[in-house]
């Protein structure tokens, strides 16, 4: 018997399966909605032949603006409402981290001031941003010229006294870089410091701070018809020119966002307690099976099938072709299915379900 969608209230919620989604190259292309995207929102929010509504979260390795930001933006172009109790960007993870680094720590990437104010948001202390260094000494960046408002922005680390006086305890990739050519000389300046103390060159090159990226994504999906470059194409440059200028010394940054594991066992806390407070399904056992719907086989596949090889549940990596992927070729790491958008996405996980 088929039920009719009623009342979205009264609609019967799947307690035993989800669906995780990756965002560019699935729902968003260029800041504009892929047009299934809009529809397959509707199908998971009751309008199936089941009635049913499905839990449903978002793990882009997106960034560069808090939570609550992007999932405005993700609301006018999805047309529904999406709450931050059910998405997760590239940075969120770092967010743990505020405890470990108390002192100053430099953050990189975004649009002006924004990824300041994230990293404020989760508590970091005492954030620094390139342009507060080049602020305090135009040299470090010869061909960077701050605009009027990033100078007005900026903090005047000179207040402190010298550069020489601040330690970096940590640097952040929050978000892609905007001029990666100042960006790559900052970090590599604290890279090879004296435990981080800016303006100082080690001996050793072996005692910098930790360089976390929000992830390593060497392409994505946006407006282009080819990708384009991302996050981790600029982690490759930072580790390779590293070696180059250290005299061969090696580099080791950390990422976050997805393949990492770490990422979807915080997508999976996190799903948790929003089956718990959006759905009323008991926040201890976790839906036997969650779909997760990408673009990328190195970042959404690899990771879904590795968390599907580590979780006691099921894991299903469904590979669409609107980003990333392209027809035709053979993808690093194999799906359990490949569909043309994440429309047929959503519709094969309810019909495998059903
Ligand atoms: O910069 C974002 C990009 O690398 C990937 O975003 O949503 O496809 O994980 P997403
Ligand atoms: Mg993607």
């Amino acid at each position: 018997e088929v039920a009719t969608p009623r009342n979205p209230s009264e609609e019967e919620v799947a307690d035993n399966f989800a669906f995780a989604f990756d965002i560019d190259g699935v729902l968003v292309r260029g800041g504009n909605p892929i047009p299934e995207a809009i529809e397959a929102m509707k199908m998971l929010n009751g309008e199936n032949e089941y009635g049913i509504r499905v839990p449903y979260i978002f793990l882009t390795n997106g960034g560069g603006k808090t939570e609550a930001e992007r999932c405005g933006d993700l609301s006018k172009q999805l047309e529904l409402e999406v709450s931050p109790g059910q998405f997760i960007c590239g940075h969120t993870p770092m967010r743990e981290l505020v405890d470990k680094y108390r002192g100053a720590v430099l953050v990189i990437g975004g649009e002006g001031e924004k990824c300041r104010h994230v990293a404020e948001g989760y508590g970091f202390k005492d954030v620094i941003t390139p342009g507060d260094i080049i602020k305090a000494n135009s040299h470090v960046a010869p061909f960077r010229k701050l605009t009027e408002a990033e100078h007005a922005n900026s903090r005047d680390l000179l207040l402190r006294g010298d550069l020489s006086d601040i330690v970096i305890e940590a640097v952040f990739v929050f978000a892609d870089s905007r001029d990666w050519a100042s960006d790559l000389q900052i970090i590599l300046d604290v890279a090879m410091s004296k435990g981080g103390r800016l303006e100082t060159r080690s001996e050793t090159f072996d005692e910098g701070p930790p360089i976390y990226f929000s992830h390593s994504d060497i392409v994505w999906s946006a407006a282009h018809e080819h990708v384009r470059l991302g996050m981790g194409a600029l982690r490759r440059i930072v580790e390779t020119v590293f070696s180059d200028v250290t005299g061969g010394k090696e580099l080791i940054t950390h990422a976050f966002g997805k393949p990492q594991v770490g990422t979807f066992e915080f997508a999976t806390r996190l799903l948790q307690k929003w089956r718990a407070t959006q759905h009323g399904l008991v926040d201890s056992s976790p839906p036997d099976t969650v779909y997760f719907v990408g673009d990328t086989p190195e970042s959404d596949v690899r990771g879904t099938n590795a968390m599907d090889a580590k979780s006691d549940n099921e894991w299903y990596s469904i590979l669409v072709k609107t980003g990333v992927y392209e027809e035709g070729t053979e993808p690093a790491y194999k799906p359990r299915a490949t569909v043309n958008t994440v429309l047929d996405a959503v519709r094969h996980g309810i019909d495998r379900e059903m």
